[in-house]
């Protein structure tokens, strides 16, 4: 596969191209960024990391029946991914009380959801994400309701699957963010899946291992985010 022009660049990723046009090419940058791009550094390693650990991630997720963009990893930093009529809109899962749901609604950090929650927000870093819900997104046009109903149904099919892949790393899933969207009609799981996307606990001392080592300053970020990959069984070599 040939790769062509760069059509996008994201705060994180490269989109490119290709000889074919069903399909594009990623690229997973050093960038990292924070509160909307904010704040922003490289920090080595990262492209690669979360390059192998989305191809891993998807591997699975893939193989308990979920469709996925993702075809082949092509390079360290490089996969070859569906191109997708993105949905403008994020799908957020939480199964323990973190980040912007502790700071919106005042509940403890920790906390267990039971059942796990799930929330709509609109792609736009000019309007710095702002949470949406179903009425808000099928008045505008961002997604139907029954598309929004596949999207809801496949982000709690991957809670089911990464929850225990997870746990059986020592491992808390805390929440995460997908993104889908539609390849020749039909709702696929797009963008990626790393610690840049969602928070993981070790389960016993509840250490953060994502990217909030970043946006709290903590250091120690690509390591932890190999740490995690280690304990899951992504190769990093
Ligand atoms: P954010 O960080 O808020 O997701 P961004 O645009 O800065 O926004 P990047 O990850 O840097 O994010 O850029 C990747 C872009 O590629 C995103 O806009 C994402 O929606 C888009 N994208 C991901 N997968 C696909 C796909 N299969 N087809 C088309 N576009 C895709
Ligand atoms: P949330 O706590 O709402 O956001 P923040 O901590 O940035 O205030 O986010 C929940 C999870 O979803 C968290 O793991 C980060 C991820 N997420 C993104 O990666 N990008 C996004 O645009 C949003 C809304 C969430």
């Amino acid at each position: 596969m040939e790769k062509r022009q760069e059509l996008y660049a994201g705060k994180a990723k490269s989109v490119f191209a290709t000889d074919d046009p069903d399909h594009l090419i990623l690229t997973f940058r050093d960038d990292t960024s924070a509160f909307d791009g904010e704040r922003m550094e490289s920090l080595a390693r990262k492209g690669m990391v979360n390059n192998r650990f989305n191809a891993f991630i998807m591997e699975q997720l893939a193989a308990a029946g979920i469709p996925t963009h993702f075809t082949q990893r092509l390079s360290d930093t490089e996969s070859v991914v569906k191109k997708l009529d993105m949905i403008p809109v994020e799908c957020v899962v939480r199964n323990i009380a973190a980040g912007g749901l502790v700071k919106r609604l005042g509940v403890e950090e920790g906390k267990e959801l039971n059942p796990p929650t799930f929330e709509l927000f609109l792609k736009n870093d000019a309007l710095h994400d702002p949470m949406i819900n179903e009425s808000l997104a099928e008045t505008f046009g961002w997604a139907t309701p029954e598309q929004l109903a596949e999207m809801k149904a496949l982000t709690f099919r991957v809670n089911d699957v990464l929850k225990r892949l997870f746990a059986d790393g020592g491992l808390l899933l805390v929440d995460y963010k997908l993104e889908f969207g539609l390849f020749k009609g039909e709702i696929v799981l797009g963008d990626e899946f790393s610690p840049d996307g969602c928070r993981l606990w070790d389960a016993e001392t509840r250490e953060k291992l994502d990217k909030d080592r970043f946006r709290q300053g903590l250091g120690g970020v690509i390591e932890a985010y190999e740490e995690v990959g280690r304990r899951i069984g992504v190769g990093f070599d």
